[in-house]
């Protein structure tokens, strides 16, 4: 494995003048060799460094790396969060088969398919106005509580999904920051709202906040009858029932989905509720396709794999620090918000499976907004700054507004065209005729300069047909497994988060020294100043 690790470096090193035009000069069957397809969703890499040697290389990789037993010990319930003793098994919320799913030897499918029939029954009811309010009245809005995985993939699928929302209007409050929960709950009625507290541990100390003032905010107009308005998505029932939450209102999951991968469970009821519980399924479907894909296609047409390879051959070879993920689609706006707990939290690690300290690189910077909104802010860095950040699009083939084609058309060749000018660039000569053919004069060659585009940058698109449920869940699913195919070729945990307790931990350490405006017992120079500075503007001192 390490033989190949270095063949890699060996390749890339050797190869690192030709250019990624140049690759397809020499090969003009080039875009369908470095693509690869899942009906109608295809993923094309051609436009990156990656050659046929090196791809075989990078393969060899995946062969002989622990990749296909690993997977298939996720997808058959072994323990592999090793550093927490669980099985890692968010598939199995997708399982749209018959085929059970074994944790220590118990099938847990019968469960997992009877809480997905008790949400469908809520969420229905809700929708239907069967289950009402302590009034009698229909809910219209529908605000959910959590943070991190408790927040983030449901936020971002009921924005991606809005073409299909029938239901109550939803919100989202993750951030302590009591501006979060105010700005939200201003202009709700407390009388037709539910409260969704969506939280794993139900210990986390911004949802419980949250939770808590939005009881008081219901309490006042309800009284008696608050607790009515809430629903608790949570593994931890001995705390719902403390919370107050009946037990009917609370939707369970087990210890084996991890928080940045629960959104195919009670995680998701806030989409469930958006968008009805039939397209909820059709997103399930979605996700359960990809995995099928991951699980049976040979390596050198597996999507995850593929898209897996792209992402170690940028950041393990060829050492680019950052991955930009910018979506061709308005409504994908949170996708790399998502994906930066999804892969960060996964793969932002120091040591590997056995506690060793990594010999390269783990996860790489995930960032990006949508475009075109980020053409006109960053991409100049991403065209010509002195770094190199490999690009992930995405874009629909077809938008939803029919009567706006012209804007998707625009989308589109917008999305296109900055792939391209990635891979040409302007050459100096190309900019010499231009600046010739505009008349203008350059005796110096400084304008020339200043309008160069290296190219050669690498980026990879996938399209697809339509944002549907279908389709998220497929994108998820692959962006799941790919973060999985990284962790697995770096040899790392993808399931554990120990990087986040230390904050959490002095964070409660200072709340009493805050609270009494004292820094003297503070551990360092810095922090005692701070909160000396902190206190003063509390109290309304001048500094
Ligand atoms: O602090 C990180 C984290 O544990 C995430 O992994 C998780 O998604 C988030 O907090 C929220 O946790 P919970 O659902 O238990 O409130």
């Amino acid at each position: 494995m390490e033989e190949i690790w270095d063949q890699l470096v060996a390749y890339r090193i050797k190869h690192r003048e030709v250019s990624i035009k140049e690759l397809f000069k020499s090969d003009s069957g080039r875009f369908s060799a470095f693509s690869c397809s899942l009906e109608d969703m295809l993923f094309d890499y051609s436009k990156t460094s990656i050659d046929k040697e090196s791809l075989k290389l990078l393969l060899c990789l995946a062969e002989e790396s622990t990749l296909q037993q690993r997977r298939d010990a996720m997808f058959s319930g072994e323990r592999i969060n090793t550093t927490e003793q669980r099985s890692v098994l968010h598939t199995a919320l997708r399982n749209r088969s018959s085929n059970p799913v074994y944790v220590a030897g118990r099938d847990v499918m019968p469960g997992i398919n009877s809480t997905l029939a008790k949400m469908a029954s809520f969420a229905e009811g809700i929708r239907a106005g069967d289950i009402h309010s302590a009034s009698g009245s229909t809910f219209t809005d529908v605000v959910n509580i959590g943070i991190g995985g408790s927040d983030l993939g449901p936020s971002m699928s009921t924005l991606a999904l809005a073409p299909f929302h029938d239901g109550p209007r939803t919100h989202f409050v993750s951030n302590v920051d009591g501006a979060h929960i105010t700005d939200t709950l201003k202009d709700l009625n407390p009388a037709r709202t539910l409260i969704v507290v969506a939280s794993k541990t139900f210990t986390t100390i911004e949802t419980m906040t949250n939770a808590r003032t939005a009881l008081r905010w219901m309490r006042k107009e309800l009284g008696e009858y608050a607790g009515s308005h809430f629903v608790a998505l949570s593994s931890a029932h001995d705390r719902t029932d403390e919370f107050g939450i009946p037990s009917d209102r609370v939707f369970g999951f087990e210890d084996w989905v991890g928080g940045r991968y629960s959104v195919w469970g009670p995680i998701g009821l806030s989409l469930m509720l958006a968008i009805g519980s039939e397209k909820f399924s059709e997103f399930l479907q979605g996700a359960f396709e990809m995995d099928n894909h991951f699980r049976t296609t040979p390596f050198e047409r597996n999507m995850p794999v593929l898209l897996g390879l792209v992402g170690v051959w940028h950041h393990n070879i060829c050492d680019y620090s950052s991955r930009a993920v910018l979506p061709y689609d308005q409504r994908l706006s949170r996708f790399s918000a998502y994906l930066q707990q999804l892969d960060m939290e996964s793969n932002g690690k120091r040591v590997d499976l056995n506690g060793m300290g990594l010999q390269r690189f783990s996860g790489p910077i995930v960032w990006g907004e949508p475009g075109t909104n980020g053409q006109h802010a960053f991409y100049q860095l991403i065209h010509q700054g002195t770094e190199v950040v490999p690009c992930e699009f995405l874009v629909a083939a077809n938008g939803f507004e029919a009567n706006l084609s012209e804007h998707h058309e625009l989308l589109l060749s917008n999305c296109l065209a900055q792939s391209e000018a990635l891979m040409c660039g302007r050459s100096l000569e190309d900019v010499r005729l231009l600046l010739a053919e505009q008349g203008i004069e350059d005796p110096d060659g400084n304008l020339v300069a200043h309008r160069v585009f290296p190219g050669n940058r690498p980026s990879t698109t996938l399209v697809y047909r339509k944002l549907t449920p279908s389709t998220l869940g497929r994108l998820i699913a692959l962006y799941e497994h790919r973060v999985f195919v990284e962790g697995c070729l770096c040899n790392i945990n993808s399931f554990d988060q120990w990087g986040v307790e230390l904050g959490k931990q002095l964070a409660s350490e200072l709340l009493p020294l805050i609270k009494a405006g004292d820094g003297s017992q503070s551990k360092d120079g810095s922090t005692a100043g701070l909160l000396r500075t902190l206190d003063l503007l509390r109290r309304d001192v001048t500094v």
